[in-house]
């Protein structure tokens, strides 16, 4: 029997918040249960888990370390410090690709537009795999690409290949709307060594286990 060493994993889940007032925010339809389904495999095959979630309603699986973040930014500050220290990152998280360009203090109202529309000015997030890929070595980094458009199936491929290169990652991990709050899902796999495989309509935690199996391309 083959003998494991025993990884640190990092697993981002769940989507961000990025506020524009005390209490209104931007935000998305992710619900963390993949990312969660993946921390919980990687700690069954032993891995040393550390879990950065966003606003999600989902119980901490026993015996990992979570780190609750609501912004874009609070999660990069998460992964960066934890990346100097893992062996693996799954970049499972639907981080917002905006944030409003200031957060008022207080409430935005109405009454201090005159006319019937009002405009948010929004600015780009930090690509947080992009950046912390950069410097991977030979740490194993996995991404996520999600198609809500009907684009056809090779160019959704075409298109997270490209995401792949860009972001330069292992890894990226295609599924599409329908895996949104559900419990199971269809994704392809794509390898930046060229490889692809396609698991339908999967339990998520089936998913999860083929995922913390991948092996580092270095
Ligand atoms: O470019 P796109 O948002 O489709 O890329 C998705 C992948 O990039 C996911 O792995 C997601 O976690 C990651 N991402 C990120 N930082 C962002 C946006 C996306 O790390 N600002």
């Amino acid at each position: 029997m083959a003998i494991r060493r025993r990884r640190r994993v990092i697993v981002t889940a769940g989507p961000t918040r990025e506020h524009i007032d005390p209490v209104r925010y931007i935000s998305n339809e992710s619900s963390g249960k993949m990312g969660f389904a993946i921390a919980r495999a990687a700690q069954a095959r032993g891995d040393q888990v550390t879990l950065i979630a966003g606003p999600v309603d989902l119980e901490t699986p026993p015996g990992l370390l979570r780190v609750d973040v609501i912004s874009a930014r609070d999660m990069q500050k998460a992964v960066r410090e934890a990346f100097d220290q893992a062996d693996a990152l799954f970049m499972c998280a639907a981080v917002g690709d905006w944030r409003p360009r200031r957060r008022l203090a207080g409430k935005w109202r109405k009454k201090d537009h005159s006319e019937d529309s009002a405009s948010l000015e929004l600015v780009a997030n930090p690509d947080i795999v992009a950046q912390v890929a950069r410097t991977k070595g030979e740490r194993l980094v996995v991404a996520f690409a999600l198609e809500t458009t009907s684009l056809s199936a090779a160019a959704s491929l075409r298109r997270a290949r490209a995401k792949m290169k860009r972001k330069r990652t292992d890894y990226i991990v295609l599924n599409d709307a329908s895996a949104l709050s559900a419990d199971r899902a269809s994704v392809t796999i794509l390898g930046r060594d060229g490889s692809c495989r396609r698991l339908s309509r999967r339990a998520k935690e089936k998913i999860a286990e083929v995922l913390v199996d991948l092996d580092g391309l270095d």
